[in-house]
């Protein structure tokens, strides 16, 4: 039997530290709010001259140097984001370029918090259909040039960075299950609604979001799609190692531990120094502990993530 396994991890934050106290001078809020409510205390800010691309390429090539093979290794470019360079081209096609490789397949994919789940439950069934051998599953974004930064409800939420894998063909089993699931009825919680029309910008371009109402809907559907996707894979909670959950707050990845029985040493977390850095948040907190030799080879882990649309997915892997 085909499986895709991961072969090589990379990320690159922006070199530009926004710390909570910085906030605090801009707008009405604390350092001991932000801490308490979200267990955020900096993010990091992409230059100006920073695209989302850019910060694919420098996580991609980690990425790549991991697994040892060159861009022309690569036959399938996956990049979740919700803040593509532009309208069009996909982000994907750029990076490709960037990369200095052609011929691949090359799209975005755009489920925003979710859209590393999507991306690589997209890759891993090319890969498994015999599609592709090789493929590069990034996750990038820019969310600060999305944020009114005098909404003191969002801003301090966000920061910038990617992190990306490679997933390559293998007959040893790496991902056992993923899942993805939506539901537009709440697309109003979490939104940007913003759209180009007649060369202009209608709506708001910048990001909205229910906090509570966000807060409660990933709470329940992140514990439902852990249990789902154990359940897929004929395992169950006792034979998880490791959650790497997405980084949008502290309270809620410790709900989601809590619910699958891990203590918080098991729990990937990386939402105190990054933010909320949406599709890039999973692959950033990979990278982060694969480098650190947190995982052992063998172990089980389980990658949730949860955002606009609203959207939702998990990936359950062997390390
Ligand atoms: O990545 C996609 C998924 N996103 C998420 O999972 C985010 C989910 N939601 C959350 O993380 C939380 O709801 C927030 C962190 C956004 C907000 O935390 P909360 O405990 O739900 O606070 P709240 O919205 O109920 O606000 C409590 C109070 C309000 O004041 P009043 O009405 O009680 O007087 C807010 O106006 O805190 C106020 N507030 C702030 N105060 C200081 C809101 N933002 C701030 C702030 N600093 N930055």
């Amino acid at each position: 039997m085909l499986y895709s396994r991961i072969s090589g991890t990379g990320s690159y934050l922006p070199v530009t530290v926004l710390t909570n106290a910085e906030l605090a001078a801009r707008v009405e809020t604390t350092d001991d709010w932000i801490v308490s409510r979200t267990g955020i205390r900096e993010r990091r800010i992409a230059a100006p001259d920073e695209l989302t691309s850019d910060l694919a390429l420098k996580a991609s090539q980690a990425a790549l140097d991991a697994a040892g093979l060159t861009p022309a290794d690569i036959d399938l470019i996956i990049v979740a984001t919700t803040t593509p360079d532009v309208v069009f081209p996909s982000t994907a096609c750029i990076l490709q370029k960037k990369l200095g490789a052609h011929g691949s397949a090359a799209f975005d994919v755009q489920a925003v918090c979710a859209g590393f789940a999507y991306a690589l439950s997209t890759a891993d069934h090319f890969i498994r259909g015999g599609g592709a051998k090789h493929a590069l599953v990034v996750g990038a974004e820019v969310f600060s040039r999305i944020l009114n930064w005098e909404d003191r409800t969002t801003c301090v939420l966000f920061g910038d960075g990617a992190g990306a894998v490679v997933l390559s063909a293998s007959e040893e089993p790496g991902i056992l299950a993923t899942k993805l699931k939506a539901d537009g009825r709440y697309c109003d919680i979490l939104t940007t609604a913003g759209s180009i029309a007649n060369g202009k910008i209608t709506g708001t371009p910048y990001l909205f979001m229910d906090g509570q109402a966000v807060f409660k809907f990933a709470v329940k559907a992140l514990a439902e799609l852990a249990e789902e996707t154990l359940r897929d894979a004929g395992l169950t909670k006792a034979d998880l190692n490791w959650l790497v959950p997405h980084q949008a707050n502290i309270r809620i990845i410790e709900s989601t531990a809590k619910h699958l029985g891990l203590s918080m040493d098991r729990v990937v977390v990386t939402v105190d120094r990054h933010g909320n850095t949406s599709a890039a948040s999973i692959p950033l907190a990979l990278d982060e502990a694969a480098r650190a030799g947190k995982f052992k080879k063998g172990e089980l882990l389980m990658l949730e993530g949860i955002g606009g649309g609203f959207a939702w997915g998990s990936a359950l892997l062997r390390w």
